[in-house]
């Protein structure tokens, strides 16, 4: 989604811009643009499309100044183009922004009879409207007074030619993070922008304003109270935030999952005990075994790991769950009896709905427990005790590697639970060290890439595709289809597969490949049942199937198979052939893998 940089200081700010989004691209977004302040006024320059056609509108001696902000921008209000994109200015003012201002046709039409012309569509333009309109010498107090009359959510940076080496920044709802270097400062809404130079790091909360020069930074609030922050430092390295040798960060990412699983799972077993520790859950065992229902709350691809939390948690800790989309349990009444636990799933940390969804439970007084990726995020701070996935930053905006560590902690979480309550330490043993072979597990169907990608050849021109499964499969279907949908923009979609005779059979024909979740578990016979409903009205078949199976595999056009594994970890497995699959269709159509149309890598706006 929408991504800012600034910089102030020694270098040349133009640069230090272009290398910050670029380092946001991953985020998604459809226009760029970035303006250099300088005593004589602001100089900008937008363009539509990637940053390289801005890049290549760039005019050198136009550019020169160590002063600047950048944006790239996702459209909401107003087509992506090189008008609607930011930087938006008025007069000497210039101002980049994340979130929506959602009272600006009012605010529009006031300015307008004080004589304001605008030149864009967006709601954007109104705020550095406002914000010319009330600077009378000093930045910081024009911010103020503008932000008091704004509604909506924020991140913005702004800066003024008067003042050629100021950026003012505040945040509400949209992150930012303020980078503290040597000679220079940065401001950016995603710590990747920035951690090319410098990885001391200052999070703001909601609330939160900064003014950054060359000399330093200060933090404080809309009524001019300081605020005092830590500095923190980025553990992560930059090669985690580069392709390593694939061709696409997808690809890349989803053969880390052995090393990823390991991760989330490392420090966190004790098999012998056959329980397990999470740290940052800071529960007693007397709460833990107090917690009455559990609702999970999520968007996209974070949903489908809590609906296999589901199967699981009620499974093996005997625990009520409901799984929720975040924008819809934000906006009805939702009902939190005493004992409700809140699992709030977000790789980013930062999706608007999930942590709005969070905020409405926490009022209502679930306890909150976020499950996150990303170190320091909005979710990560606002939850009363959390864990974190240690997926590593993940850059492909389908998401495939934090899906499976969000699995891990979910199972791990689910036998911590059942520990407290029906599950035996025996069984709790074996659980764990089943999960110490997952990594190598994981790698054997990593090794069948090319036979996936084979498979991929046959199915890349078709339009529709179904995906089946039952039992906790059902949610890997849903998975798959996702994944194809979102980066090949094939339509497909998940469904129970005892329900596709209530619907989606009239489909079935030649032409519709029907990819089937079918490992060995209890529900197996029954789906051997739909494969055949399948197979009868000579639709194709790929199946996933475990290692040995021949019943499914005789019925099947295509197989691949997992190895065998405890039914609490074959989605661990299960997913991965469906990652590689819906990976190698979208390349041989010749689609952009890792920055798919439309989407967005974190959703901070409604
Ligand atoms: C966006 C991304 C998805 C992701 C979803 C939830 O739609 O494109 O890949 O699953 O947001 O993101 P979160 O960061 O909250 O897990």
């Amino acid at each position: 989604m929408c991504g800012i940089v600034g910089v102030t200081g020694t270098e040349d700010a133009a640069k230090v811009i272009l290398e910050g989004l670029k380092r946001l691209e991953y985020r998604g977004y459809d226009s760029a643009g970035l303006a250099i302040v300088r005593p004589d006024g602001q100089h900008v320059v937008k363009e539509k499309g990637k940053i390289r056609n801005l890049e290549a509108k760039l005019n050198a001696d136009d550019m020169v100044g160590t002063c600047g902000i950048g944006h790239t921008r996702w459209a909401t209000h107003g087509a992506p183009n090189a008008v609607n994109s930011h930087p938006h200015t008025s007069g000497d003012v210039a101002l980049v922004h994340n979130g929506i201002i959602e009272n600006y046709n009012a605010l529009k039409v006031n300015l307008g009879k004080q004589g304001h012309v605008f030149q864009s569509d967006t709601d954007t333009e109104v705020l550095v409207h406002l914000i010319d309109e009330l600077y009378k010498g000093d930045l910081v107090n024009a911010v103020q007074q503008a932000l008091q009359v704004v509604d909506g959510a924020f991140g913005i940076a702004v800066t003024h030619s008067d003042h050629p080496d100021l950026i003012v920044g505040a945040r509400r709802g949209s992150p930012l993070v303020v980078g503290v270097g040597e000679g220079s400062n940065y401001l950016a809404s995603d710590v990747a922008a920035i951690m090319g130079q410098t990885r001391q790091v200052i999070y703001l909360d909601d609330g939160d304003m900064v003014t950054l020069t060359p000399e330093g930074v200060h933090t404080f609030n809309i009524d001019n109270e300081t605020v005092t922050k830590e500095i923190q430092e980025i553990t992560w390295d930059l090669d985690a935030i580069q392709k390593g040798g694939y061709e696409h960060f997808m690809l890349k990412e989803i053969f880390e999952q052995p090393q990823t699983i390991k991760d989330s799972f490392r420090g966190r077993i004790l098999a012998e005990a056959g329980d397990v520790k999470l740290g940052g859950i800071h529960l007693t065992d007397w709460e833990l075994r107090n917690i009455r229902r559990i609702v999970i709350l999520a968007c996209g691809t974070s949903w489908h790991a809590g609906l296999v939390g589901e199967y699981l948690l009620e499974e093996y800790a005997r625990i009520p769950v409901e799984v929720e989309y975040a924008s819809e349990f934000r906006y009805r009444s939702p009902i939190i009896e005493p004992g409700t636990l809140c699992l709030v799933m977000s790789q980013s940390g930062e999706t608007i709905d999930t942590l709005e969804a969070m905020r409405e439970a926490k009022r209502k007084g679930a306890k909150i427990m976020g499950i996150t990726n990303v170190v320091g995020s909005t979710i990560a701070r606002e939850s009363e005790c959390g864990v974190y996935i240690h997926a590593g930053p993940e850059i492909g905006v389908a998401s495939t590697k934090a899906f499976t560590s969000q699995v891990t902690i979910l199972a791990l979480f689910t036998i911590l639970l059942g520990r407290r309550n029906i599950l035996s330490a025996d069984r709790g043993t074996q659980m764990l060290n089943e999960l110490k072979l997952l990594p190598e597990l994981v790698q054997k169907v990593l090794d069948q890439s090319d036979h996936i990608k084979r498979i991929a050849e046959v199915y890349a021109k078709h339009t529709n595709c179904l995906y089946l499964g039952r039992g906790v499969n059902f949610p890997i279907a849903l998975e798959g289809a996702l994944k194809l949908k979102e980066i090949s923009y094939i339509h497909a979609e998940g469904y129970p597969a005892a329900e596709m005779k209530h619907g989606p059979i009239a489909l079935i024909d030649p032409d519709m490949p029907v990819v089937v979740i079918a490992t060995k578990d209890g529900s197996y016979g029954k789906i051997v049942g739909n494969v055949q409903e399948v197979a009868a009205r000579d639709g194709k078949i790929i199946s996933i199937v475990t290692e040995g199976d021949t019943e499914i595999a005789a019925l099947s056009d295509h197989v691949i198979t997992i190895p065998e594994t405890m039914n609490i970890w074959t989605p661990l497995l299960s997913v991965v052939p469906l990652q590689l699959l819906a990976y190698h269709i979208a390349v041989i159509r010749g689609e952009d893998v890792d920055q798919p149309r439309n989407l967005a890598k974190a959703v901070t706006v409604e």
